[in-house]
């Protein structure tokens, strides 16, 4: 173990740095910024039984800190990132986490048996923000006991791969969720997927997306992410926490670690900086020896929280 090893869930990871699902493709397109190896891992674009087109255009709009999409979970279908990108991954030397979108308990399922079945894949991320199609189209991660169902299936068939569930922040209590995904199973949260948003274009009077309303994400919601990791690491200590949301210095990393997660996952900034997760990765340590911290261990959860008031009658 080195001091920014990470062990969590049934993964190792060489450092807690990953990069975030759909805003780093498959990886292979972001070999040329730097080398695949120096991460802790990389998520993959959301990965769905059949090929996706995802929304039409425009689908992403810049916003103040922040960018709102709208893709759709555009992708290829789950056989072509096995078969076309998978191996061009360097998986012996970095974590290849799969993250699956599906509309049914049922699609989750068998995403999870053909993924789980891949040496390549260390760990399987699930995406519960679609419309639940079987029951009326609500949101499954707006629903403590669909998110549960979701996490027993996909668990139940993931083999021997830990389970992450992928939560959304659009929900009043935050802890439930994560409580619902430990139940069935997860060994793991990953927070936040993006906050539900609409910008508007004045002069055209027209939403800026197609889809009219999109998933806001960037700097504007780190203060969002780093509260709920930290909600649910007081209610649920066990549950590790992959913490996401508008990182993008070595600082925010050590913000996300101190508020209780295990690893962190980099996104919105990789289309500023293609290179940024790498410069994470390689920056971490640099950053512990300026902030006097020793290893990540120590660090995690050691959050000084004021003392609770003690009521007198
Ligand atoms: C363009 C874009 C595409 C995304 N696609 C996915 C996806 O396919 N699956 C998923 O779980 N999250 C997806 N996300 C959410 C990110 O993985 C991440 O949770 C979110 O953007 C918050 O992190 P950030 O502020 O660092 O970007 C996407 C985000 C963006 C900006």
């Amino acid at each position: 173990m080195s001091r920014v090893s990470v062990d969590f869930g049934g993964l190792q990871l060489k450092n807690p740095v990953l990069t975030a699902s759909g805003t780093f493709g498959f990886g292979v397109e972001f070999m040329d910024y730097g080398d695949l190896r120096e991460l802790g891992g990389l998520v993959a674009k959301g990965l769905s039984l059949r090929p996706r087109e995802g929304n039409p255009s425009p689908r992403i709009c810049e916003t103040a800190c922040g960018m709102l999409n709208a893709i759709g979970i555009q992708n290829p279908g789950v056989e072509v990132f096995l078969r076309d990108y998978l191996p061009r991954l360097p998986w012996r030397e970095t974590a290849v986490v799969a993250n699956l979108y599906a509309c049914t308990v049922e699609e989750f399922g068998e995403l999870a048996a053909l993924l789980g079945a891949e040496e390549g894949v260390a760990a399987l991320e699930v995406n519960v923000s679609c419309p639940n199609v079987s029951e009326g189209g609500a949101a499954f991660g707006q629903d403590p006991t669909m998110i549960r169902k979701v996490s027993e299936s996909v668990k139940s068939r993931a083999g021997d791969k830990p389970v992450w569930v992928k939560l959304s922040p659009n929900v009043s209590d935050i802890a439930a969720c994560a409580g619902a995904a430990a139940e069935g199973g997860a060994d793991a949260v990953s927070l936040i997927n993006t906050i539900t948003g609409m910008a508007v274009d004045v002069r055209t009077r027209r939403p800026r997306l197609a889809n009219v309303v999109g998933g806001l994400s960037g700097p504007a919601i780190k203060p969002v992410a780093l509260r709920m990791v930290h909600q649910v690491r007081q209610a649920l200590p066990d549950l590790p926490v992959v913490g996401i949301g508008g990182i993008a210095t070595c600082e925010d990393v050590l913000e996300f670690i101190l508020a209780g997660a295990s690893a962190v996952q980099v996104g919105t900034v990789n289309f500023m900086r293609p290179d940024a997760s790498f410069l994470l990765a390689r920056g971490l340590e640099e950053e512990m020896d300026r902030l006097g911290v020793s290893n990540l261990e120590e660090l995690r959860g050691s959050l000084r929280l004021p003392a609770p008031k003690i009521s007198r009658r």
